[in-house]
C-alpha cells in the first residue's frame, strides 16, 4: 500500500517495456505556489500511464515540463537513458515527446488541416509553396481515422469544443512520437468520441509508444491504463499497477481521506415556471423545442455532442438569434437579443467554453468573479473595493479555488480551478435562472460534490437550473426531470424516478 514512506516512493515494477522517459526530483515554483516538489515519474514503452490528482495537484505542470513548454527549477529528465537539458517544445517534439494540451493550442483562423500540419506543411513541386491538396487529404485521413467526420478545411473557430479536441489529438499523434502526454482529452468528448480515442491509444500502445493519460474520471483509468501515478499538492504520492489497486485506494491517495456519496441530491420545493420555451426553431440547429424549467428545479438536458444542447443554451442566453417560436420568462414572452440583455433579465450561463464566454484570462480571480455583477458593487459606492475583495474571498473558500491570492491572473490557475472561477462568477450574480453547460468538466472528484451541494443550495433558495451534461450519472443524480435531445430536437422527457441509463441513451440516439 502506497504511503509517503521511502520504499513506496519508488515506482512499482511494471510488467513489460523499457523505461523510455523518466523524470526525477522535479521541482517547480511559481510566485506563491510550489507547483511541484521532488516529483518522480516514469513512462515505459507501450504502456498507458495514468497521472491523477486533484485540481492544482501539478499534473499539467509536470507534463508541460516534460514537453519543454515550462522549464523546471531543478530535477532531471532522461529520455532513453540520456539526460535532457532544458529544451523548447519544438526540440522536445523532434526528440519524440508529444503533448495534447488541456487548454488547446490551436490557431482559430486557420483550418483544421493547417493546424494539424502547422510548421511542417507538405511542400509541392514549386519551391516555397505548400502542397494544399496533399495536406488536406492527409489531414482528412487523420480525422476520419479518429471517427471525426468533419471537413479538414473548416476553420478551427467554426468547430465545436469536441471537434477542436479531435484536431489537437490528430495533430499530436500524426507525428512520430515515443512518448505522448494527453492532458484531460476526455473532458470535452462524449462516449462515442472517447471510444475512437481509446482505439487510437491502443494502436499507439501496440507500436510501443508510451502514453501519459490525465483524467478525473476513474472509470477511464481502469479501462485503458496499465499504471497510475498520484500527485497531491505538488508531491509524488505513489505509482501502482492498475491490477493491484482499486478506486477507493486511488481516491484516498489523491485526497488523503475517504469520500462519501458523490451526488447528494436534495429535492427542493418546486414553484412556478421560470422559463418556458415553445416551438423554438433555429434553422439547421434547433427544431420545435418545447421545455419548461420551474423555480426550485434542476432540469437536465442530456444528449450526444452535436445534439444541439449548447446551441439551445446560447439562444436562451441571447448569444445566437432564433427564427421562430417563443421564450417566456415567468410566464411573459420576451425577446432576448444579447447576453447582456439575458443577464439583465436574471439569466446566467456557466459555460463549457472557458475561453470564449466564460472568463477574461488576463484578469484576476477577483475581477472575474465580480465581472458579471458590477452594478451591484457600484451601487455600494465607496466601499466597493473592500466588498469586492470579501466576495472574491468567500467564493475562493466556498469552492476551494486553489490560488495563491485573489489577485492571481486566471490564466495562471489550473484548468479545474479556472472552471470554479466561472462558477463563482455566476453564483455572485442574482441570476434566477442558471444554465450550466457541463459544469463539472475537468473538476476533480472531491470538488465535484461541493458543486453539487451548491446546486442543491441554489434550488433550495428558489432558483431554477437548466443543466447540460454528458455525464449520465451526473444528469441522473442531480436532475428532477430530464429532457433528451437528438439532432436539434427533443426526443423525450423523463422523470427522475423513471430515468435509466439505457432509456436516456435510447432517446439520445434518436429512439422514441
Ligand atoms: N503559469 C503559472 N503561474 C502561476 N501559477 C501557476 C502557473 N501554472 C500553474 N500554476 C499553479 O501551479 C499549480 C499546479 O497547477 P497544474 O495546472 O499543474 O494543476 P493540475 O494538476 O493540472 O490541475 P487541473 O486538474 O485543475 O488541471 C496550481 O496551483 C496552479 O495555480
Ligand atoms: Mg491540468
Amino acid at each position: 500500500m502506497p504511503t509517503s514512506t521511502d520504499e513506496a516512493r519508488r515506482p512499482a515494477p511494471a510488467p513489460a517495456g523499457q523505461v523510455v522517459l523518466s523524470m526525477q526530483n522535479i521541482t517547480k515554483t511559481y510566485p506563491g505556489v510550489r507547483a511541484l516538489e521532488n516529483v518522480d515519474f516514469e513512462v515505459r514503452q507501450g504502456e498507458v500511464h495514468a497521472l491523477v490528482g486533484e485540481n492544482g495537484a501539478g499534473k499539467s505542470t509536470l507534463m508541460k515540463i516534460m514537453a519543454g513548454a515550462v522549464q523546471r527549477d531543478s530535477g532531471e529528465i532522461l529520455l532513453d537513458g540520456q539526460p535532457l537539458a532544458h529544451i523548447s517544445p519544438h526540440e522536445a517534439l523532434s526528440l519524440g515527446i508529444g503533448i495534447i494540451y488541456q487548454e488547446f493550442n490551436l490557431v482559430p483562423y486557420l483550418s483544421a488541416a493547417e493546424n494539424i500540419f502547422l510548421g511542417r506543411e507538405p511542400r509541392g513541386v514549386i519551391p516555397g509553396f505548400v502542397d494544399f491538396k496533399t495536406m488536406y487529404a492527409e489531414a482528412q485521413r487523420l480525422l476520419d481515422d479518429l471517427d471525426a467526420h468533419f471537413d479538414a478545411r473548416r476553420l478551427v473557430s467554426t468547430l465545436s469544443v469536441a471537434q477542436q479536441q479531435m484536431v489537437e489529438i490528430a495533430k499530436a499523434t500524426s507525428q512520430n512520437v515515443k512518448v505522448i502526454a494527453m492532458d484531460e482529452p476526455s473532458a470535452t468528448l462524449t462516449d462515442h468520441e472517447l471510444a475512437s480515442l481509446f482505439r487510437l491509444m491502443r494502436r499507439l500502445k501496440e507500436s510501443g509508444v508510451g502514453i501519459i493519460y490525465i483524467s478525473h474520471r476513474l472509470e477511464e483509468i481502469f479501462e485503458i491504463c496499465d499504471r497510475v501515478t498520484v500527485l497531491r499538492d505538488g508531491k509524488f504520492v505513489g505509482t501502482n499497477d492498475i491490477e493491484a489497486t482499486n478506486r477507493e485506494e486511488i481516491i484516498r491517495m489523491m485526497v488523503g481521506r475517504e469520500l462519501g456519496e458523490a451526488i447528494p441530491k436534495v429535492a427542493a420545493e418546486v414553484r412556478e415556471p421560470a422559463l418556458e420555451i415553445r416551438n423554438l426553431t433555429r434553422k439547421g440547429e434547433l427544431e420545435g423545442i418545447n421545455l419548461t424549467v420551474r423555480y426550485g428545479e434542476v432540469v437536465g438536458l442530456a444528449g450526444l455532442v452535436g445534439a444541439g444542447r449548447t446551441e439551445l443554451a446560447r439562444v436562451i442566453f441571447g448569444a445566437d438569434p432564433y427564427d421562430s417560436g417563443e421564450i417566456l420568462l415567468e410566464g411573459k414572452p420576451v425577446r432576448i437579443t444579447s447576453p447582456q440583455a439575458a443577464i439583465n433579465r436574471g439569466i446566467g450561463l456557466v459555460t463549457e467554453d472557458r475561453k470564449q464566454l466564460g472568463l477574461v484570462l488576463g484578469m484576476t480571480v477577483r475581477e472575474n468573479t465580480t465581472l458579471a455583477n458590477l452594478d451591484e458593487l457600484s451601487r455600494m459606492g465607496f466601499i466597493m473595493s473592500q466588498k469586492e475583495r470579501e466576495i472574491a474571498q468567500k467564493y475562493i473558500k466556498d469552492l476551494s479555488i486553489r490560488t495563491p491570492s485573489q489577485e492571481q491572473e486566471v490564466k495562471n490557475l489550473s484548468g479545474g480551478n479556472q472552471q470554479k472561477v466561472v462558477l463563482a462568477k455566476w453564483l455572485f450574480t442574482d441570476s434566477k435562472l442558471l444554465i450550466f453547460d457541463e459544469p463539472t468538466r475537468g473538476i476533480d472528484i472531491g470538488a465535484k460534490s461541493e458543486i453539487y451541494q451548491l446546486m442543491n443550495a441554489l434550488v433550495a433558495n428558489g432558483r431554477a437550473i437548466l443543466m447540460i451534461s454528458s455525464e449520465l450519472p451526473e444528469i441522473m443524480g442531480m436532475s428532477d426531470r430530464i429532457y433528451v435531445m437528438h439532432e436539434g430536437r427533443i426526443t423525450g422527457e423523463v422523470a427522475r424516478a423513471d430515468a435509466t441509463q439505457e432509456g436516456i441513451m435510447h432517446l439520445a440516439t434518436g429512439g422514441e
